[in-house]
C-alpha cells in the first residue's frame, strides 16, 4: 500500500515536471485546434474570401466588395472579429442567424446577394467550425465597407421579410437515405457551403433561385449571372455534364481544366480561391452528385462527324462550301484551336463536343471573345495560357458568324448566335455602342 501511494507520488510529480516543460498549458485544447482548422477548410469551400475580401492586396474578410444585382450595387460586410466594424461581438448564436438566416445582429435582414438561402443548409457542426475560425484565426479589422444604397423600394430591407418567407425554405441538410454516403456529401456541399446554384440555377422574377435540389429539373440547369452564363451542370449530353466523367469534373475543380474544358468568367474566381483547396473525397463527391443529376431537354447535340464526311476547312475557306465564319476561324482561331477544333490537350481548349462551346445561351461565349480571358492560376494546374479580346478587330456580326461556325462544325450543333445579341451584351459589359 505504502509502496502504491510512493509511486503515484513519484508518478504525479513527473506529470507536473513534463507539464512545465511543455510550451503551453496542460489545458491547450487539441480539439479546438482542429476545430479551427476545420473552420478554415469550410470558409475555403464557402468562398467567403470571393465577396468579402476586396482583392489580393487587401486585408482578408473585411468586405467593402461590391456585388452586382439587378437592383444595384450592394457591398459585402466587413466579417473580421472587429468588435466595432466586424463581427467581434457576434455569439454562435448571432454568427449563425447571420449566416444561416440572413438576419445580423441588430436584426436587419440582409440582401439575399450573400448566399445565406443556400448556407441555410450548413450543420451546427460546420456553422461552429466555422465560427471558431473566424473568432480565432481572423485579424480583426477596423474598416467600415461602403453602405449598401439601393434605389426604392429595395433599400427597405424589412422588406425581404416577405421575400425570404415565400422564397426560402430554412432547413439544414437532410441526408437521403437512397443515396450513399459519398453522394450525400456531394450534395450537402454543392447544395450549401459551395452554393453552386447561386450561379447555375435559373432565377425567377423575383430574383430567387428557382430550386436548391435536385427535386426540380431547373436545379443547375445553367443560368446568367452578372453577365455570365454559369454552365448546365444536369446530365444533358452536349450542353450538360453527361459526357464528362466524375473524374473530368473533379479536375476541373482542381485544375480549371477538365473533360478539355477550361474555367473561365465567374467560374476562374471559384476555381482560383475556392474548389482548388478541395481534399480530392470532397471534389470527388461533387462530382459524383452532380454526374447524378438527371438529364432533361436540351436544344443542342454533338455527333462527331465522320472522317468520310467532314467537311475540310480549307474547301470552306475557298468557299467550295458557304461557311459563314470560317474564314474568321482559319485567320483568328487556328493557330491555337486547330482545324479540328481540337486544342491542344493541357494548353487550348478543345471546341469540337465542348459543353460551353454548345451551351443554349452564348452568353459567356460573347463575352470570351469580347474581352479574351487569362487560364485559371492553381496549384496543380497547367501554365497559364491566354485567349485574345476580339471586341476592337471583329464587328458584332463577325463575332456572330465565328460563333455560329464553332457551334455548328465537327459535329456541334446549337442555335445560332445573332448579331443582336452581341451588340447588347457588348454595350452591357463595355458600355460603349
Ligand atoms: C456571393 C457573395 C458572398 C459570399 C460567397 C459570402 N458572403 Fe457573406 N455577405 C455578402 C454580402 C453582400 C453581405 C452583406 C449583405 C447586406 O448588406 O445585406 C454579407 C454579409 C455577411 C454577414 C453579416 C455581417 C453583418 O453585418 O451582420 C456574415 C456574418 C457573413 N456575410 C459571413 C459569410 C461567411 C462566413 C461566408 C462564407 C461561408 C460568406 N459570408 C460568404 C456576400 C457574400
Ligand atoms: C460566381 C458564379 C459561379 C459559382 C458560385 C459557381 N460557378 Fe461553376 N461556372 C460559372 C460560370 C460562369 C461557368 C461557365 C464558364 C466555364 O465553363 O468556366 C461555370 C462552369 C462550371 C463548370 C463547367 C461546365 C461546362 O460545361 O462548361 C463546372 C463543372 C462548374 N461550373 C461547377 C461548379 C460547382 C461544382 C460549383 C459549386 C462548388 C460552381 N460551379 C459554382 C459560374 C459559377
Ligand atoms: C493564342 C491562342 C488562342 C487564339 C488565337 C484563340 N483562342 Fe480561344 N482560347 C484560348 C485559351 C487559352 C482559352 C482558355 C481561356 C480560359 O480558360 O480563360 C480559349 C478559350 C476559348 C473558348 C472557350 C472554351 C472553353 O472550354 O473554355 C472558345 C469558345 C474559344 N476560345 C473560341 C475562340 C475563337 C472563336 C477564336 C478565334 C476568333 C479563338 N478562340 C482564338 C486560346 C486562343
Amino acid at each position: 500500500m505504502v509502496l502504491m501511494i510512493m509511486l503515484l507520488k513519484v508518478v504525479f510529480r513527473g506529470i507536473l515536471v513534463c507539464a512545465a516543460f511543455l510550451p503551453n498549458p496542460v489545458t491547450a485544447q487539441p480539439i479546438d485546434r482542429a476545430e479551427i482548422n476545420r473552420g478554415a477548410y469550410l470558409a475555403r469551400v464557402g468562398d467567403c474570401v470571393a465577396c468579402h475580401t476586396a482583392g489580393p492586396q487587401a486585408p482578408p474578410f473585411a468586405g467593402g466588395v461590391s456585388l452586382n444585382s439587378p437592383f444595384g450595387k450592394i457591398y459585402s460586410a466587413n466579417i473580421t472579429p472587429d468588435p466595432i466594424n466586424g463581427i467581434g461581438r457576434y455569439t454562435l448564436y448571432d454568427f449563425s442567424r447571420a449566416v444561416r438566416n440572413g438576419i445580423n445582429k441588430d436584426g436587419s435582414r440582409l440582401y439575399p446577394a450573400m448566399p445565406y438561402p443556400s448556407f441555410t443548409r450548413i450543420t451546427d457542426e460546420d456553422i461552429r467550425a466555422l465560427y471558431a475560425y473566424f473568432m480565432s484565426e481572423v485579424q480583426p479589422v477596423d474598416y467600415k465597407p461602403p453602405e449598401t444604397e439601393l434605389p426604392f423600394p429595395f433599400n427597405i430591407r424589412w422588406g425581404l421579410i416577405f421575400w425570404d418567407a415565400v422564397f426560402v425554405k430554412h432547413e439544414r441538410y437532410k441526408p437521403r437515405n437512397d443515396r450513399d454516403a459519398q453522394w450525400n456529401r456531394g450534395a450537402y456541399l454543392v447544395q450549401s457551403l459551395g452554393h453552386c446554384g447561386t450561379c447555375h440555377t435559373p432565377r425567377g422574377l423575383a430574383f430567387q433561385e428557382k430550386a436548391y435540389t435536385e427535386s426540380s429539373p431547373m436545379y443547375l440547369k445553367g443560368a446568367v449571372i452578372d453577365n455570365w452564363f454559369a454552365s448546365n451542370l444536369t446530365g444533358d449530353l452536349a450542353s450538360g455534364l453527361g459526357r464528362w466523367s466524375e473524374a473530368d469534373t473533379a479536375s476541373f475543380l482542381a485544375t480549371g481544366y477538365g473533360g478539355q474544358i477550361t474555367a473561365l468568367g465567374s467560374m476562374t474566381s471559384v476555381v482560383e480561391n475556392s474548389t482548388q483547396y478541395l481534399h480530392k473525397d470532397d471534389l470527388n463527391a461533387i462530382a459524383h452528385y452532380l454526374k447524378s443529376l438527371p438529364a432533361n431537354d436540351e436544344k443542342a447535340s454533338y455527333k462527331p462527324d465522320l472522317p468520310s464526311v467532314a467537311i475540310t476547312l480549307s474547301a470552306m475557306v475557298t468557299g467550295e462550301v458557304e461557311r459563314p465564319g470560317a474564314g474568321l476561324y482559319n485567320s483568328f482561331c487556328v493557330k491555337c484551336h486547330q482545324e479540328t477544333g481540337d486544342g491542344e490537350p493541357g494548353k487550348f481548349p478543345k471546341l469540337a463536343g465542348n459543353s460551353m462551346v454548345l451551351s443554349e445561351n452564348a452568353t459567356s461565349l460573347i463575352r470570351l471573345l469580347l474581352e479574351g480571358s487569362n487560364t485559371a492560376q492553381t496549384r496543380e494546374g497547367s501554365k497559364p495560357q491566354e485567349m485574345p479580346a476580339f471586341a476592337e478587330k471583329f464587328t458584332n456580326r463577325q463575332i456572330a458568324e465565328v460563333l455560329t461556325f464553332i457551334r455548328n462544325s465537327w459535329g456541334n450543333k446549337a442555335p445560332p448566335v445573332t448579331p443582336r445579341e452581341v451588340s447588347l451584351l457588348r454595350r452591357r459589359v463595355q458600355r460603349k455602342p
